[in-house]
C-alpha cells in the first residue's frame, strides 16, 4: 500500500512538472484585475483602460508595501496622477544611471533636410508677411522664431530688399533654400531654446539590463495601471534632463493609425511610425520653478488643422500660461495618460486620442529630470503576442511570469 501511494505521489509530481513545462513553453499571460492575478492562454490578453470616474476622483491603492493615491486630473483626455509612485532612492538611481550612460541633445527628427520647403502664403497675395514666414519656418525646421528674429534674419541675409517686412516672390528668389536652412540651423544652435525641444536625453533598455529597479518599477506600473505585466514589459525608458529654458513644445507621443505603415520596432530602419499605447511620465526631481507638463486641449477643444492656429497651440515656450491643464513636477510623482483608445473589436490598440496633445513648459529656475516610460503594444495584437513570447523566452527563468 505504502509503495502504491508513493508511486502515485511520484506520478503526480511528474505530471505537475510536465504541466509546468508545457505551460512555460506555450507562454502564459497574466492579467491583473481588481488586485487578482489571473493567468491563462493568450486569448486572455487584452489592453485595459482605467475608469477615471470624474475629475478629482481618488483611487486608493496598496502596492509594494506602500499606500498610493491615483487622482483623476482630466477625463478628456484621461490623465491620472500618482504622487510618490517612485521612491526618492529610485529617482536618484535613475538619474545616476542616466548620467553614467551619458545624455545627448534631444532632437525631434524634423529638420528640413531636402533643401525644399512649403511656402505658406495664407492670404494668397504672393508675398509673405512676418507671421507667414514664421509659420513657414516652424513647419520646415521645427524652429520657433519670434517676429523680431524674423526681422533680424531679413537684415542679416538682405532678403527683404525694400525693407518693408514683406517678402515677395522676387525677393524670395534672392536666397537659396539651402542658405536659408543654414542660417536657421545656426540660429537654433546659438539659441537652442528656440527649438521645439530643448533638452538632453538617454534611452535605457529595461530588458537588456540586470538592474532590479527596472523590473520592480515595471511590476508596480502593471499593478497601478492594471495592465498585464507582459504588456508593461514591452516598454521603452527614456530619461530627459531640462536645464533653464529647457522645454518641449506640444506634440503627440504616438502617431495616428495607418494600415499602410507599420509600427516601428526598436532600431527599425523601415518607414514606420511611432506607436505608444500609453505614457507614464515620472518626475525624478523637484523643479524650483516652471517645467510643468501642459495639456493643450481639454474637454471639447479641437486639434487645430489651420497651421497658424496650430502654431499657437504648440508653442509652449511662449504659450504655456494659456494652457488649461498643467501638472507641476514633484519628485517621484507619475502622470499617466492613454495616447490611444482601445479598439472594441480587437480589445487592442485603437485610434489615437488627439486630445493628448501635450508638452513641457520652460524651466525657469533649477533643472528638471523626467523618465518617460512608454508602453509599446502596437495596433497588431498577433504580432505583439509573438513579441511577448520571444521576450518571455529570452528572460532569465526566475523573471518569467509567475505561474
Ligand atoms: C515628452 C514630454 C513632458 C515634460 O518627453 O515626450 O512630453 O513635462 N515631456 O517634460
Ligand atoms: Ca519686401
Ligand atoms: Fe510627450
Amino acid at each position: 500500500m505504502y509503495v502504491i501511494v508513493n508511486k502515485f505521489l511520484l506520478l503526480l509530481l511528474l505530471w505537475s512538472c510536465y504541466l509546468r513545462t508545457t505551460a512555460d513553453e506555450k507562454g502564459l499571460f497574466c492579467y491583473n484585475q481588481d488586485g487578482e492575478r489571473v493567468c491563462g492562454g493568450e486569448e486572455f490578453l487584452h489592453l485595459t483602460r482605467i475608469d477615471g470616474k470624474e475629475v478629482g476622483a481618488v483611487h486608493k491603492l496598496y502596492v509594494d508595501g506602500r499606500n498610493l493615491e491615483m487622482t483623476t486630473l482630466s477625463l478628456q483626455p484621461l490623465i491620472l496622477e500618482i504622487p510618490n509612485m517612485l521612491t526618492d532612492e529610485e529617482c536618484d538611481h535613475f538619474i545616476s544611471v542616466a548620467k553614467q550612460e551619458g545624455l545627448k541633445d534631444s532632437s525631434t527628427g524634423k529638420n528640413g533636410g531636402d533643401n525644399t520647403f512649403n511656402i505658406l502664403d495664407i492670404d494668397n497675395n504672393k508675398q509673405l508677411n512676418v507671421l507667414e514666414m514664421r509659420v513657414t519656418i516652424e513647419n520646415a525646421f521645427d524652429v520657433y522664431l519670434t517676429d523680431e528674429d524674423i526681422l533680424e534674419m531679413y537684415i542679416n541675409t538682405g532678403i527683404d530688399k525694400d525693407s518693408d517686412g514683406n517678402i515677395t516672390q522676387e525677393e524670395l528668389g534672392r536666397i537659396r533654400p539651402a542658405e536659408m536652412e543654414r542660417y536657421i540651423k545656426k540660429f537654433a544652435q546659438l539659441q537652442p531654446e528656440k527649438q521645439s525641444r530643448y533638452s538632453q536625453q538617454v534611452w535605457l533598455y529595461p530588458d537588456k539590463s540586470v538592474d532590479k529597479t527596472f523590473s520592480q518599477v515595471q511590476e508596480r506600473v502593471s499593478e497601478v495601471i492594471n495592465l498585464p505585466i507582459d504588456v508593461v514589459r514591452l516598454s521603452n525608458f527614456q530619461i530627459v534632463k531640462y536645464a533653464v529654458n529647457g522645454h518641449y513644445n506640444a506634440h503627440h507621443d504616438s502617431s495616428r493609425v495607418d494600415d499602410n505603415i507599420p509600427c516601428c520596432e526598436r532600431f527599425d530602419t523601415r518607414q514606420c511610425r511611432v506607436c505608444r499605447y500609453m505614457t507614464i511620465l515620472f518626475y525624478l526631481n523637484d523643479v524650483e520653478e516652471g517645467g510643468e507638463t501642459a495639456f493643450v486641449l481639454s474637454e471639447n477643444d479641437t486639434f487645430a488643422t489651420n497651421q497658424v492656429e496650430f502654431s499657437e497651440q504648440v508653442n509652449l515656450y511662449r504659450k504655456c500660461s494659456d494652457t488649461k491643464i498643467r501638472v507641476k513636477p514633484s519628485k517621484g510623482k507619475a502622470i499617466v495618460w492613454y495616447n490611444h483608445f482601445i479598439d472594441p473589436k480587437t480589445k487592442w490598440m485603437g485610434s489615437m486620442d488627439l486630445q493628448t496633445l501635450h508638452g513641457g513648459c520652460p524651466v525657469i529656475k533649477g533643472e528638471k529630470w523626467i523618465a518617460n516610460f512608454w508602453l509599446r503594444p502596437t495596433d497588431d495584437r498577433k504580432h505583439d503576442i509573438e513579441r511577448i513570447k520571444i521576450m518571455q523566452h529570452k528572460m532569465p527563468r526566475q523573471q518569467k511570469t509567475e505561474l
